[in-house]
């Protein structure tokens, strides 16, 4: 495995409340998740350093985006190469770097769904999702759609319309024909039920949104296997494959969005997440982790569903071009030369155990969960009442940047850590995460 060199950086740029005052100036609102913003002068694998040399562990990745490790020298030294020989061409033209990756991408496709045999690469996982509602429409000649709340599509109006989270739409008129069913947030459910009764009580509430909301039949369903921005809510085992039976029963086509969940990210057994509940999608979604920081992103599909295009003038002046295709399959190239999944399983493995014994030290560690190195640790005033934290989110966040570890949050409400990094992470940065938490904890509460 490639590993990160210790290197103060030098950085001669301007400090960053310099850099805060003109991005307030020129630039649309700032998020940040913390009061004062880091500025990111360099990134090297697994960590990024301050402008004042400081080193921090990110175990954020870029919001879930670095898979390989920033700047990894592969990935590096193979799109310098690509820029000096040809940055910019169409898929109106001919070039080899497309058919190279796609074929590559393609291969871990087919081990969700073996059908899966045509990609198009876009820019962006909102246009994955903009791209895939177009083709479900075209191929099934039906327009309804039905999301889950809790879950993150992106910032279109058809992606906004599919997301499932108050915060992240903004009261606008929304793409009609989309409607929500409950996620299977198992930690949440009702008192006295079981985790599995629960999710069959979710699917059936899905069943019961495409009966009541739509005409019985649909264009498709999409989901995260594993909500990212939603908080890490990891179903139980028997909803997917309820959830795809009810689907198919309305003539839909799954959607798995792999935005998050994809490439490796829980290990060797599910290189895409849905893996998991062994359920066979007929469009997985992809971006982030793709190009490991690059724009790009993914809509893979069948040939007959691809095929919904043919005819129809359809063109995107950026997606598939040949530094993205390049980056691309290096990134999975890496993936494969470093085995990089398995790693994500073993060092994830050692730290949710860690995670988890958090969850038995705190009152307010009311849950841990996600799979290899996608995990979430919901935070809770108290474990009896389970009312959400986030003022600790806010608190934790901080005190782990004191302690030099980035760790992002999400839910609904703002409820949950998210802890996603790059995976090429050791066990030693495991414990740093841990150990950063930990003393976080003890401060705060
Ligand atoms: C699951 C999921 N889908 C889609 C998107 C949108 O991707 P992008 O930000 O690349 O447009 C995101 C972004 O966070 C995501 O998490």
């Amino acid at each position: 495995m490639t590993t990160a060199t210790e290197e103060a950086i030098q950085y001669a740029g301007p400090a960053a409340a310099e850099v805060l005052k003109a991005r307030e100036k020129h630039c649309f609102p700032l998020m940040s998740y913390f009061k004062e913003p880091i500025l990111i002068a360099r990134g090297k694998m697994q960590y990024v350093w301050d402008d004042k040399g400081n080193k921090y562990l990110d175990a954020f990745a870029g919001v879930v985006t670095v898979s390989v490790g920033h700047c990894h020298p592969v990935v590096v030294e193979r799109a310098q190469k690509q820029l000096e020989k040809l940055w910019h061409t169409t898929t109106l033209f001919l070039y080899p770097e497309l058919p190279r990756y796609a074929e590559k991408m393609l291969k871990r496709a087919k081990t969700v769904n073996p059908d899966l045999d045509a990609v198009f690469f876009t820019n962006s996982g909102t246009e994955a999702t903009e791209l895939m509602a177009t083709l479900a429409k075209l191929h099934t000649g039906q327009s309804d759609f039905i999301g889950l709340q809790h879950s993150f599509h992106g910032r279109t109006l058809m992606s906004m319309s599919l997301t499932g989270q108050g915060p992240w739409r903004h009261s606008q008129p929304y793409a009609s024909g989309v409607y929500h069913a409950p996620a299977n947030y198992t930690y949440r459910r009702p008192e006295g039920i079981s985790p599995e009764q629960w999710a069959d009580i979710c699917a059936d509430q899905l069943q019961g949104v495409i009966d009541h909301s739509t005409s019985g039949r649909i264009a498709a369903f999409i989901g995260e296997p594993v909500s990212g921005n939603g908080g890490v809510i990891v179903p139980e085992a028997n909803y997917w494959p309820k959830v795809y039976a009810a689907v198919k029963k309305a003539g839909g086509l799954f959607v798995s969005d792999e935005v998050q969940c994809g490439m490796g990210r829980f290990g060797p057994d599910a290189f895409y997440g849905i893996k998991k509940w062994g359920v066979r999608p007929d469009i997985v979604d992809m971006a982030k982790g793709i190009g490991n920081g690059y724009p790009l992103g993914a809509v893979v599909t069948t040939r007959a569903i691809a095929d919904s295009l043919k005819g129809r003038l359809h063109f995107n002046t950026y997606g598939n071009n040949p530094v993205a295709c390049t980056v691309g399959e290096a990134v999975l190239d890496v993936i494969e030369a470093e085995k990089l999944d398995e790693n994500a399983a073993k060092v994830g493995g050692v730290m949710k155990t860690k995670l988890e014994g958090l969850m038995k030290k705190y009152e307010q560690v009311g849950d841990v969960r996600g799979f290899g190195l996608m995990l979430g640790v919901e935070l809770v005033k108290d474990k009896k009442s389970k009312a959400v934290n986030p003022e600790l989110t806010g608190a934790l966040m901080e005190g782990c940047k004191k302690r030099g570890v980035i760790i992002g949050k999400g839910g609904q409400w703002g409820n949950v850590l998210r802890i996603k990094p790059p995976l090429c992470i050791t066990e030693t940065d495991a414990d740093t995460v841990v150990g950063a938490l930990d003393e976080s904890l003890k401060e705060a509460v």
